[in-house]
């Protein structure tokens, strides 16, 4: 029997302009830029899988082929690493093919990440599913996204992952106004504000990029207008669910997340994720540091 309550599909957004990224997202989706050997997307989908989710839908935009052949066999260049008896490399190429089942969905256009989150209906059907933004990376060792989903087991609804930012940086995010539980790290959520000028935010708890979502936010994405930037926002659908009770695919927690995340959309994040994942790597790291700190002594 399906159980309706239980979250096995992961969506990933990655449909995006990138346009803060410029020239290299021209025919290149953001989410494809490396981090040090691998793209940022495979790392999330390595995530989900992490967090039990075998099951994951990209949603794509014009500039889909790369993201679909790093994810599929490439049999002329395993045929030749084989021939040459390149193990290594070759369980490397094999590796994102094998991760999880995935599927596509194409946005024709980018009219915003709730427009992207709505594409994903008809293959989540009616069960709660987690959504990971492409390019919003989590480091392994913080466990985010099972929290959450052990979040939305214990109080149903959908639950959003609060990270906090100084207060000059608020208008940069989606904000939301918070209550506390019984839990130390998990909120009610009561309101939430995309990118609001800074005297106007509820809180400096700024939503990232990991979603457990009610099915429910399909009906309200269908009936949310374009919001900010004139782009249909998954944030105002959040804030249509919060202020709903459970019979009506509310409410909407937040695990509040006090460890490593990394924005590879942003040029400077985009650097410091490459130096940190570079220096925390044994088969770089001990040549890169003394380099980079030497590199920094001259500057
Ligand atoms: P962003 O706002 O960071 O993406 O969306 P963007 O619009 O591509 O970035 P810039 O500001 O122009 O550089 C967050 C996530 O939502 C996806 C993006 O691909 C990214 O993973 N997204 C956004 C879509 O899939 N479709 C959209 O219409 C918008």
């Amino acid at each position: 029997m399906t159980d309706f309550h239980s979250v096995t599909k992961a969506v990933v957004p990655a449909a995006g302009l990138g346009t803060r990224f410029l020239p290299a997202t021209k025919a290149t989706p953001k989410e494809m830029l490396p981090i040090v050997d691998k793209p940022a997307i495979q790392y999330v989908v390595e995530e989900a899988v992490s967090a039990g989710l075998l099951d994951v839908l990209m949603v794509t935009g014009k500039n889909k082929r790369s993201i679909e052949d790093h994810f599929d066999r490439a049999i002329e260049l395993e045929d030749v690493l084989e021939a040459k008896g390149d193990d290594e490399r070759l369980s490397k190429v094999r590796e994102p093919a094998d991760l999880a089942t995935l599927h596509y969905v194409r946005q024709g256009e980018p009219r915003g990440l709730g427009h992207a989150v709505l594409c994903a209906k008809q293959h989540v059907g009616d069960h709660p599913f987690a959504c990971l933004l492409g390019d919003d990376l989590i480091d392994q060792r913080d466990e985010l996204l099972k929290r959450m989903i052990e979040v939305r087991q214990t109080h149903g609804g959908s639950v959003i992952a609060l990270m906090e930012v100084p207060q000059e940086q608020v208008s940069l995010y989606g904000c939301a106004a918070i209550e506390p539980t019984s839990d130390d790290d998990v909120v009610r959520v009561t309101d939430l504000v995309e990118k609001p000028p800074a005297d106007e935010a509820p809180s400096n708890w700024a939503i990232i990029g990991r979603y457990v979502l009610d099915p429910a936010v399909f009906e309200v994405l269908e009936n949310t207008g374009p919001g900010r930037g004139g782009e249909i926002q998954l944030t105002d659908a959040l804030r249509t669910l919060a202020g709903r009770g459970e019979d009506e695919g509310g409410p909407v927690h937040g695990v509040l997340f006090r460890g490593r995340r990394y924005d590879t959309g942003d040029k400077l994040e985009y650097l410091r994720t490459v130096v940190k994942f570079a220096a925390d790597r044994p088969d770089l790291g001990p040549d890169f540091l003394p380099w980079l700190k030497e590199f920094l002594a001259s500057r």
